[in-house]
């Protein structure tokens, strides 16, 4: 199927207005385009829960730092629109950078709580209020009932299910698990990065957060767990930015045996930064 292409919020809203009349649901999956697997699935778990789902995909140049990869984040929407038709998307929303940011626009969303738990915050502090700024503004031009956000970018996930509760915005956010290659690695557009050499140890960062999870679940204490997978990391050649225990819900330090894990990571192999988690 070819999905409908709108790039302006006036089209956006004629497209949505029709189905309301019509008493659909829709689903968002909001993307920055490289469309892979993982996306895919997102639109796959929307068309599950929604009679139609809209796909956004907007390089959002907030989110990125002036020494981030804004400029060579890798652009496709042909194949994009193509991918995104195959798995079901209904539309394609590809928003022109002024339906976003507007001359004049001066709203920042920002959030304490998950998105300054010292993880993706500490490194990327501009990351958190680039995202929430302009996943509110997809929100709520969208006006779509559900929003599917994949569990690969966990602490993205809290901090936008916290955003919509904090503002009412009525969505609800659904957390999809990561897609993974064949060797563990979590899909990624920024795996077209890697060097065939870096592509090989890449599967490490899966491998040995999944150790400290099932060694925790053996018993070994968190810090443990954590200090263990970040010298494997570290002895493999990644330079580690954390590798961290949290509790899967808030993100805060654990304080007791018995409540929900999370184990996450970033790590840069080379020029390319990965991120990733698991269950405990
Ligand atoms: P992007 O990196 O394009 O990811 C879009 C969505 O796809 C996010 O919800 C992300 O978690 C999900 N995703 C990416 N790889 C995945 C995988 N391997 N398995 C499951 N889901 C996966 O995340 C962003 O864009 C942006 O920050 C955005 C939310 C669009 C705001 O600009």
């Amino acid at each position: 199927m070819k999905p409908k292409l709108v790039r302006s919020l006036a089209a956006l809203r004629r497209e949505t207005a029709r189905w309301r009349k019509d008493g659909l649901s829709y689903a968002v999956v909001p993307t920055m385009g490289a469309i892979h697997s993982g996306h895919t699935q997102l639109v796959t778990e929307g068309l599950k829960r929604a009679d139609r789902v809209i796909t956004t995909i907007f390089v959002n140049p907030r989110q990125f730092a002036a020494n981030e990869d804004l400029a060579k984040y890798p652009r496709d929407e042909d194949g994009d629109v193509l991918k995104l038709g195959k798995a079901g998307s209904h539309l394609v929303y590809i928003p022109e950078p002024e339906e976003i940011y507007p001359a004049g626009f001066c709203t920042t969303v920002s959030l304490a709580g998950p998105a300054k738990a010292g993880l993706e915050d500490k490194f990327r502090p501009q990351f958190f209020d680039g995202v929430t700024t302009v996943v509110a503004k997809l929100f709520i031009q969208t006006g779509a009932d559900y929003a599917m956000f994949g569990e690969k970018d966990y602490q993205q996930l809290k901090v936008v299910t916290q955003m919509a509760r904090d503002l009412d915005i009525p969505i609800e956010v659904v957390g999809i698990p990561t897609v993974r290659e064949e060797d563990g690695l979590a899909k990624s557009s920024r795996n077209v990065y890697l060097s065939k050499q870096e592509r090989q140890q890449a599967l490490a960062i899966h491998s040995s957060i999944s150790h400290a999870a099932e060694r925790i679940r053996g018993g070994l204490d968190t810090q443990s767990a954590a200090q263990l997978a970040t010298r494997t990391l570290m002895a493999l050649g990644f330079q580690v930015d954390y590798v961290t225990v949290r509790n899967a819900e808030t993100l805060a330090p654990p304080q007791h045996r018995d409540e929900p894990l999370r184990v996450i990571a970033a790590a840069w192999l080379g020029k390319t930064r990965l991120i990733d988690n698991v269950a405990v």
